[in-house]
């Protein structure tokens, strides 16, 4: 008898079985070719994940447009070119059992476009880069339209090349999508104004429809929305609830519920140990009360027991993780084999995401912390705690 049973039960996103419930989140990687393909390295790095049990891997951020790149080489969906070398990295994934999306995106006032192609980055509004202080250019409705057909071209070649479905970015305030949901970046007075919650939307519904027009129901659509933005301004938690069935009326098939803005050093996307386990699980139980699609929870979810006691509880369908698997690739296998063993990927996470942080926040000068060593004592497991909800 397992002592994971919600964890490891297969699930469903659209019509897509999944073989469990652990979600590989959404992580760049830079370790694709030059020119922005997944590579050799790609494709061992998601193998490995695959062959050590995950359910549901996501791709990190996937550009529709490879002149608009969110790092260096970053991986694209932007030309059709581009499409054998994601079949090769799905044909992997899939030899192991495990499902693969890509999350796209178009970087908007975020990419790298103007340093590395000289081109003009675009944004809701006049806004700087969150990376590089760079201010985009208002995009135009015509503009905004032949994005819309980025979409859908990449969304078509994500067919082509055998994905099982595809992640729309829209979390985290930051990138095309997600800058027009965020009322201190979309400062428009149009029909995407930003001082509505319904013209801060639109741009997703559009973008929801154009997919749906180009694929049908043929893939699921995940989206990834921040549940509250976690500053003083920010999209509060009531109206991504109110959002989300008009998101799910317009196509959308799944949700995934982070939280916080984008900053330089990513601290209110990838949360340290100091913003506490488990921040956005309440914002994703909030929109899986309004709505009947699956709701994957993410962020700190590290500890496999609370993983297990979140589902139990019903305050979600799906939990992602993150630096978890980036740890311990094997981490949903050892929950399979033995309820202790899955203490060491949540102590590696911890390892890593101490790591993590500390490289993010005092950049270079910082010191990694001590890797554990295997002769180390491995801690306890750590107990669901009542008050986690
Ligand atoms: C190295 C790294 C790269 C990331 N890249 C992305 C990304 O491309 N897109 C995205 O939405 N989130 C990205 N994230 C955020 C993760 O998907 C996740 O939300 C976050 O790490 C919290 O989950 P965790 O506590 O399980 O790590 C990244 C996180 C890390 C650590």
């Amino acid at each position: 008898m397992t002592s994971f049973p919600h964890l490891l039960a297969p699930g469903r996103i659209g019509a897509t079985t999944v073989r469990n419930r652990v979600v590989m989140s959404p992580m760049e990687t830079m370790y694709s070719t030059g020119d922005g393909l997944p590579s050799e390295r790609t494709r061992d790095y998601f193998a490995a994940r695959a062959r050590g049990g995950v359910g549901l891997i996501t791709l990190g951020a996937t550009g529709i447009d490879h002149r608009h790149p969110e790092t260096p080489g970053g991986l694209h969906l932007g030309t059709d070119g581009a499409v054998d070398a994601h079949r090769a990295l799905v044909d992997v994934v899939h030899e192991h059992g495990a499902k693969i999306q890509p999350q796209l995106v178009h970087a908007g006032p975020d990419g790298l476009g103007p340093e590395i192609f000289g081109v003009e980055s675009l944004g809701p509004s006049v806004i700087p880069s969150y990376l590089t202080g760079r201010p985009s250019s208002e995009i135009s409705r015509r503009q905004l339209c032949e994005i819309f057909d980025l979409y859908k071209a990449a969304v078509r070649r994500a067919a082509e090349a055998g994905y099982d479905g595809i992640e729309l970015h829209a979390a985290h305030g930051y990138m095309l999508l997600c800058s027009f949901l965020a009322p201190q970046r979309d400062r428009r007075t149009d029909g995407y104004r930003g001082d509505s919650p319904r013209g801060r939307v639109r741009v997703v519904l559009e973008a929801l429809a154009a997919i749906r027009s180009e694929v049908g129901d043929a893939l699921p659509i995940t989206l990834r929305i921040s549940g509250y933005e976690r500053i003083a301004g920010g999209r509060p938690i009531y109206e991504t609830a109110r959002m989300a069935t008009e998101l799910v009326a317009a196509g959308g098939d799944a949700f995934h519920v982070s939280g916080g803005v984008i900053d330089r050093l990513v601290t209110g996307m990838v949360n340290a140990a100091d913003d506490g386990d488990e921040l956005n699980v309440g914002a994703a139980a909030a929109v899986k009360q309004v709505v009947d699609v699956p709701v994957i929870a993410v962020g700190r979810i590290h500890d496999p027991a609370r993983a297990e006691r979140i589902l139990a509880d019903g305050r979600a369908d799906f939990v992602a993780m993150g630096r978890p698997l980036l740890a311990d690739p094997e981490l949903p296998d050892k929950l399979q084999a033995d309820s202790r063993i899955g203490s060491v990927g949540a102590s590696l996470a911890k390892t890593v995401s101490t790591q993590w942080n500390s490289v993010s926040r005092s950049t270079a000068r910082s010191t990694p912390a001590p890797a554990r060593s295997a002769n180390s004592p491995r801690p306890e497991p750590t107990a669901p705690s009542a008050s986690s909800w």
